[in-house]
């Protein structure tokens, strides 16, 4: 079944102990983190310690990391320190991919590359062999809660069909304006994360047990 990731950047701070205890509660065990410097994406959001509150009440739980910084690099000690799972970063960050992927790796979490709506999808083939997953937006990254772009869902099923033609085994992360409707096309595609900010997991009127069991009911069906 495709996994729920909840993106943590759709939580209000001063509840944010609360939820997650919540999203802990209702079996949730793999959390979307966004960390945002203010110079790759006009925002800021998360601290890396974020990856160390959530590990400390989730230590079963997979901390995904996903980079909006101008030097992913720099951000990778602190990380491991912290307990990140998989980390990923924009293609276009730095100048050098296949060092920071193998840098990722090294550390001993899973290495993912993200791409950008204006992006070809064929643009992660030259580093298929060093990565562990793709982090696809369907939104500009930088805000949560933005509505999925045009267009994304077709560039979704070539990245679906470059997987199967390339034999390489990544997964793919959807990130962006998950609905049901994307998320249920996305998920007959293949796609392996979905990605759930405030239209699926957050202000629901079942609240967020609710939103989680609705999610898990929907998608094991799907299967
Ligand atoms: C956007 C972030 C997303 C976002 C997803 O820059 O990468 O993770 O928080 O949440 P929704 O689906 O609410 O946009
Ligand atoms: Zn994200």
């Amino acid at each position: 079944m495709v996994i729920n990731a909840p993106s943590l950047a759709n939580l209000s701070l001063v509840e944010f102990g609360q939820r997650l205890q919540e999203l802990k509660d209702s079996g949730v065990s793999f959390f979307h983190i966004d960390l945002m410097d203010g110079h790759y994406v006009p925002n800021l959001c998360l601290p890396p310690r974020t990856v160390r509150d959530v590990k400390a009440l989730c230590p079963d739980a997979v901390a995904e990391v996903h980079l909006m910084v101008d030097d992913p690099m720099s951000y990778l000690d602190e990380l491991q320190k912290n307990g990140a799972g998989w980390v990923s970063f924009h293609l276009d960050s730095t100048r050098f991919v296949r060092r920071t992927l193998d840098a990722i790796r090294q550390r001993g979490m899973k290495a993912g590359v993200v791409i950008n709506p204006s992006q070809p999808v064929e643009a992660v083939l030259p580093v298929l062999p060093w990565l562990d997953y793709v982090v696809f937006m369907a939104v500009e990254p930088g805000f949560a809660g933005q509505r999925f772009l045009d267009g994304s869902m077709e560039r979704l099923e070539a990245l679906c069909a470059l997987r199967r033609s390339s034999g390489i085994d990544f997964q793919i992360v959807l990130d962006g304006g998950v609905t049901y409707e994307t998320g249920t096309r996305a998920a007959r595609l293949g796609v392996d994360v979905l990605v759930t900010g405030i239209y699926v997991t957050f202000e629901q009127p079942d609240g967020i047990s609710g939103a989680v069991k609705r999610f898990n009911a929907h998608f094991r069906n799907q299967s």
